[in-house]
């Protein structure tokens, strides 16, 4: 009989033969896929791996203390953390368009990794967490929620780490047996049932040009909307649920004073593959707790909306 248990003890043998005594690196990105992906690997051969976070500094808050906390200090892996938050926001300065975000932070994603890689004197191998989805392309053209390095093409010929033999033990599976997989190994509940979260991360939730501020003030949003759902018990029936920071001001009454400040939109939606989506339908209660807490604690932000758009016509993300 097929059990993840053996699953799990399968591929630690087939990692091992196909390593053998090779040097392996591996890309965490603080979601499921690569997550479960680094403590599979680490289980079959430990110091090995290395594994490289590339920090944007477009996560949800507090994410990647706790990618630091979980990798590094609960399951010792050996774990690189870049800090590239000045270089990926320098470079976005004054940026509206969405394609060229995600070109720039895809370009820069692949450069600091490739810097990180060299650092440690090259691998052997290239560990992704590329799932069953991913292989047959069913996801979306970027390549899914996932962090899936080689997706990103890069014109001034392949870095050194593309170069490289890939393992990608989580090939036969779908997301939901990768989260069974990943409690299977110790994982937090908070990082195996995470909502799938795009690797340009917030700068495409800020509509229009980003910057710290606002990076500052979309996490203390999303923060208060999350916090609201998993206290509704909510969390686990959305397939993803964020706050979208709009490049819009609209007037507003403070106590004794007038406000003009930006809108925020929550976005939260139903999908088996983020291919088709339904919008969720909270009721009323739910949202206007959530909009008065968030305008209420959070500066900059004195107005809220809630996008009722399906998919299709509307995508997930706004940008
Ligand atoms: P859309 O917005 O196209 O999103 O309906 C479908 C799914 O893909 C995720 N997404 C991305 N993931 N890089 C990623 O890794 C991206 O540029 C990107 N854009 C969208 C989105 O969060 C949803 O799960």
């Amino acid at each position: 009989d097929w059990t993840m248990a053996g699953f799990r003890q399968a591929e630690i043998a087939k990692i091992r033969a196909q390593v053998g005594t090779g040097k392996v690196i591996c890309g965490l990105s603080g979601g499921v896929d690569s997550s479960v992906a680094a403590a599979l690997i680490h289980e079959a051969i430990g110091d090995q791996l290395t594994c490289i976070f590339v920090d944007h500094g477009l996560l949800r808050g507090g994410e990647a203390e706790e990618v630091v906390r979980v990798f590094g200090e609960q399951f010792n892996i050996r774990l690189i953390h870049r800090d590239a938050s000045d270089l990926f926001l320098g470079q976005l300065a004054g940026v509206t368009d969405p394609e060229q975000k995600r070109k720039i932070i895809g370009r820069l994603f692949i450069e600091v990794f490739d810097e990180e890689a060299t650092k440690l004197g090259g691998a052997d191998f290239l560990a992704q967490g590329t799932l069953y989805p991913d292989v047959i392309e069913s996801v979306s053209a970027l390549g899914g929620p996932s962090v899936t390095i080689k997706s990103h093409h890069n014109v001034g010929g392949l870095p050194e780490f593309m170069k490289l033999k890939l393992v990608e033990p989580l090939r036969e599976l779908f997301k939901d047996e990768v989260r069974e997989l990943g409690r299977e190994l110790g994982l937090p509940e908070n990082i195996v049932g995470r909502h799938p979260f795009p690797g340009p991360g917030l700068a495409i939730r800020i509509l229009g040009a980003v910057n710290r501020p606002s990076v500052e003030i979309l996490q203390k949003a999303d923060a208060i909307y999350l916090e609201e759902i998993r206290a509704a018990g909510l969390y686990d029936a959305i397939w993803q649920a964020f706050a979208v920071l709009l490049p819009v001001k609209s007037v507003g009454v403070m106590g004794d004073g007038r406000t003009y400040d930006q809108v925020c939109a929550l976005r939260a939606v139903t999908s088996t593959d983020g291919m088709t989506a339904d919008i969720y339908p909270f009721d009323m209660g739910f949202l206007s707790r959530v909009s008065n807490r968030i305008v209420n604690e959070v500066r900059g932000i004195n107005r809220v909306t809630y996008d009722i758009t399906s998919k299709p016509p509307g995508t997930i993300e706004w940008e």
